[in-house]
């Protein structure tokens, strides 16, 4: 920030926010250039509408739930689907991949606070044999696909204050993992600002702002701030395949999901798995007021997560969201910038910040809101979204939490599991116990088979059989 900074320091004390300058008189030159420019980051009307709608008046509001009812979905075809549908749409989703209309997208700015790792989570390592990192597995399935397809991918990474450089350094150390670094492209996500309960706007330091990534429905708007559409729409791409960084099951550009999307001319599709049980945390496809929503496992009520359907006998709520969408370019341009912007979400937070002396204060219970925004609020603004559904064994075992569900244990016996599961159906006697889980540990990289078709392909070619022993690694030529 050059320049006089009288301006900007007025609109925060005409906003009511100037105790955010409380210490500025006494900051050396750098430390007063880096909180304006932090302060000049901030859009006060913004911050002023979301204190007057979601802090004032206390607590954060329920989620509105009025007439709410089960989403309908496709169901895959050894649940009832269709298979003719199904094949069409993954001939529709392949030849939009051999037309390169279709770019991967990962959102990876999070803190990944409950893993307690330090470092960008895309870079744990999480295979079984190799200890190969998140973002690996996923730069490897991409290389895969766009051979495949014959039309290399382009791949957009979302990143945060926090990690940005840490992220593009750790792709510099390892080559980009072959691909093509010009087709790899970062940018940061935006910030928002956390508020005291009574709105003022927390300093985390005397120096600067108590700021944080502004949720994963950030993405939107930081695809259109950083140039990524416009990139898109110079590729001619239109359609971009979203996951988040937490999941190496993922299918990260899925022929038959592409192709649902697009022969229903939807602007933004989902995957969908069944709860595996009531209280997982997934966020739940509904219908509200006509309108695809996703109700986070937090907002639906227990009793109604429990609910069964009596034609069924099972979840009246199964269909879970496992955050992969496939999103269409103007959509998310008409997102980011029409009135139908997302609506915030209010989190109650312990925010470290600084006391009326500047002195540090470590609350212990919380003392502010952050605001995020989720980017599956967009479905209700898309035209005729589309909710798909997968299986987990194919799609989702994501690495959230340290230990139990959702850790680095269960991600790895999942793929281990998968592995076995491409091994048998192509005809590999590969010793399991009930629950497919091998008996040796195996490792099969996603440049030798990426999902069941490509892994098919390549151990047919394979003369003679590997054996199937302890630490087996199917690799393919290194890139
Ligand atoms: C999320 C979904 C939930 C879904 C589940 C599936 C939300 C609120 N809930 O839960 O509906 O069933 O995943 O695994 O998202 N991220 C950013 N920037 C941010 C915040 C997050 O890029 O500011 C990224 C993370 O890096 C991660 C993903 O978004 O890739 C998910 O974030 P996380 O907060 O871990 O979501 P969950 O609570 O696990």
């Amino acid at each position: 920030m050059t320049g006089d900074p009288t301006g900007l320091i007025d609109s925060f004390r005409r906003a009511g926010q100037g105790q955010v300058f409380a210490f500025y008189d006494q900051l050396l030159p750098d430390a007063r250039a880096r909180l304006l420019s932090e302060a000049a980051e901030i859009d006060l009307g913004e911050v002023d509408r979301l204190v007057r709608t979601l802090v004032a008046g206390g607590e954060a509001r329920a989620v509105d739930l009025e007439g709410l009812a089960p989403a309908p979905y496709e169901h895959l075809p050894s649940r009832g689907g269709d298979p003719r549908s199904w094949s069409e749409a993954k001939a529709a989703g392949e030849a939009a991949l051999r037309a390169g209309r279709v770019a991967a997208f990962t959102v990876a700015g999070g803190q990944g606070t409950r893993l307690g790792y330090d470092g960008p989570k895309g870079t744990f390592p999480v295979t079984p044999v190799r200890h190969r990192p998140l973002f690996q597995v996923f730069a490897w399935k991409i290389l895969a696909a766009g051979r495949r397809y014959g039309r290399p991918l382009h791949w957009f990474i979302m990143t945060s204050h926090g990690n940005h450089s840490e992220t593009e350094a750790f792709f510099g150390e390892n080559g980009h993992f072959g691909l093509d670094r010009a087709r790899v492209h970062f940018f940061r996500q935006g910030r928002m600002p956390a508020v005291d309960f009574s709105g003022k706007i927390l300093l985390q330091t005397r120096d600067s702002l108590a700021l944080s990534p502004d949720g994963h429905g950030g993405s939107l708007r930081a695809l259109d701030r950083s140039g990524a559409l416009d990139l898109l729409a110079g590729e001619g791409i239109d359609t971009l395949s979203y996951f988040q960084v937490d999941n190496p099951l993922v299918r990260c550009v899925d022929p038959a999901f592409i192709g649902w999307h697009l022969v229903r001319g939807s602007e933004m599709s989902s995957k969908s798995v069944s709860k595996a049980y009531p209280e997982e945390k997934l966020g739940h496809f509904c219908i509200r007021k006509g309108n695809v929503v996703v109700i986070e496992y937090s907002d639906l009520p227990l009793g109604l997560q429990r609910e069964k359907d009596p034609s069924t006998g099972g979840l009246r709520y199964e269909a879970g969201s496992i955050a992969i969408h496939a999103i269409d370019r103007e959509f998310v341009r008409r997102m980011a910038r029409g009135a139908d912007g997302l609506p915030f979400h209010r989190a109650d937070k312990k925010i470290a910040t600084v006391d009326a002396a500047g002195g540090e204060v470590r609350p212990e219970k919380a003392n502010g809101v952050k605001f995020e925004l989720f980017v599956f609020d967009a479905l209700p603004f898309a035209r005729n979204p589309v909710v798909v559904e997968t299986s987990r064994a194919d799609d989702f075992s994501p690495v959230k939490n340290a230990e139990g569900v959702d850790s680095p244990a269960t991600c790895r016996a999942d793929q281990l599991r998968q592995f076995a599961r491409w091994l048998r159906s192509a005809g590999a006697s590969v010793p399991t116990d009930a629950s497919g889980l091998p008996a040796a540990s195996l490792e099969v990289s996603p440049l030798f088979g990426y999902d069941e078709d490509s892994f098919a392909e390549s151990w047919s070619r394979l003369d003679p059989k590997p054996a199937i022993a302890e630490g087996l690694c199917l690799e393919a030529p290194t890139p």
